[in-house]
């Protein structure tokens, strides 16, 4: 079959490896119909993880969002998953016989997969299981640490819609943050309360004040940098940032670490891998059979940009959109 494989150098490559025809335990085998190429893609793939290994994956095959249909099941996965259409995120629950996703034929734990109703397209979800994850796995943590509404950055991104859709159906307070009227007008467009402009000269009054009224304590941040600075002398006491995202993290930014003494302001790393939703496997079944109820929101859609053919990688991987949609592999 034919896949997008790394190589020693980590750039990319098509091949023709094995296609894979029994499951190993524990796992299923997917027909793919489309990856979705995603930030941390790009990112990880020239930058090691900070522990310095590099996820490998057999065939070296890449990739590690995506969608299509059950082929087949492996030995002691729930007969429930054979022939549905799924989600996939492979590194919720990585394997040595886990292949990438970027090939005509995937294998993944199953718990890697979120099944899809039958009368969704696969593709449309091609990029959304972990954005989803990241979310729900964030509001847990952050009840679990005594937070009750949360501020969202980046509102107009995959994962801040996700959020708006996640906190609407599970009662979560949540102010989301976009840097542009455009935005702003998008994200009231469809019916998203509680927006609030990061560019407005008033910005750190009007979330001071609607932090207060909502009771919003933890910041999902998946921007980083000057940000950060004007949120913090806005949040109310015991607020914690969950540095999550780095669209801006390589700009310094400036606060009084008096607000952190006076209002007790933690700031820590968010990581959805490193969440007990994710690493607990009980609780990984409940989330994402939680998710697999909320799924039919259209705000948890992967916002397709272009589609290209698996033999159009360097053209794929160069795609980029003024709108944040994502370049999708289109595999059948
Ligand atoms: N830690 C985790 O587990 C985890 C999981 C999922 C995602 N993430 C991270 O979350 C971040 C967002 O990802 P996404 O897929 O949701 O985004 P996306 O759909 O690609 O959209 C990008 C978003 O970032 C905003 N943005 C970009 N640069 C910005 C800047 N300099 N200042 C303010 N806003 C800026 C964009 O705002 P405009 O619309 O105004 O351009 C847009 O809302 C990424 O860093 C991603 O890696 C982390």
């Amino acid at each position: 079959m034919k896949a997008i494989c790394y190589t020693d150098d980590r750039s990319l490559e098509v091949r023709e490896v094995p296609t894979l025809t029994e499951p190993a335990a524990g796992h299923v085998l997917v027909d793919m119909e489309a990856a979705s190429i995603m930030h941390g893609d790009k990112f990880f793939l020239t930058h090691p993880l900070p522990n310095g290994t590099w996820a490998t994956a057999l065939h070296d095959i890449y990739g590690t969002n995506g969608a299509g249909t059950i082929a087949a099941i492996g030995e002691g996965v729930p007969e429930r998953y054979l022939g549905r259409k799924v989600a996939i995120c492979k590194a919720l629950k990585p394997s040595a016989e886990t292949t990438g996703v970027w090939c005509e034929r995937a294998q993944v734990r199953y718990e890697s997969c979120l099944i899809l109703p039958d009368d969704l397209q696969a593709r449309d979800y091609s990029g959304s299981f972990a954005h989803i994850m990241t979310i729900l796995s964030f509001l847990v943590q952050a009840k679990a640490e005594g937070h009750r509404g949360i501020i969202v950055t980046a509102g107009s991104g995959a994962t801040g819609l996700i959020a708006a859709s996640l906190t609407r159906r599970l009662g979560v307070p949540a102010i989301f943050l976009v840097r542009s009227e455009a935005s702003r007008d998008d994200l009231v467009g469809r019916g998203i309360e509680n927006v609030l402009l990061t560019t407005e000269a008033d910005f750190p009054q009007k979330l001071q004040d609607l932090a207060a009224r909502l009771d919003a304590t933890a910041v999902f941040d998946a921007v980083g940098g000057e940000l950060i600075g004007d949120m913090i002398p806005a949040l109310p006491n015991g607020g914690t940032i969950y540095v999550a995202g780095i669209m801006n993290a390589l700009a310094p930014t400036t606060f009084s670490t008096m607000h952190v003494v006076e209002k007790n302001l933690t700031i820590k790393r968010f990581s959805l891998l490193e969440t007990e939703t994710v690493l607990d496997p009980e609780k990984l079944d409940a989330a994402t059979r939680e998710v697999e109820a909320l799924v039919d929101d259209p705000l948890l859609r992967t916002k397709i940009g272009k589609e290209f053919p698996l033999d159009q990688i360097d053209e794929a991987m160069k795609y980029n959109s003024s709108s944040w949609a994502r370049a999708v592999l289109v595999v059948r």
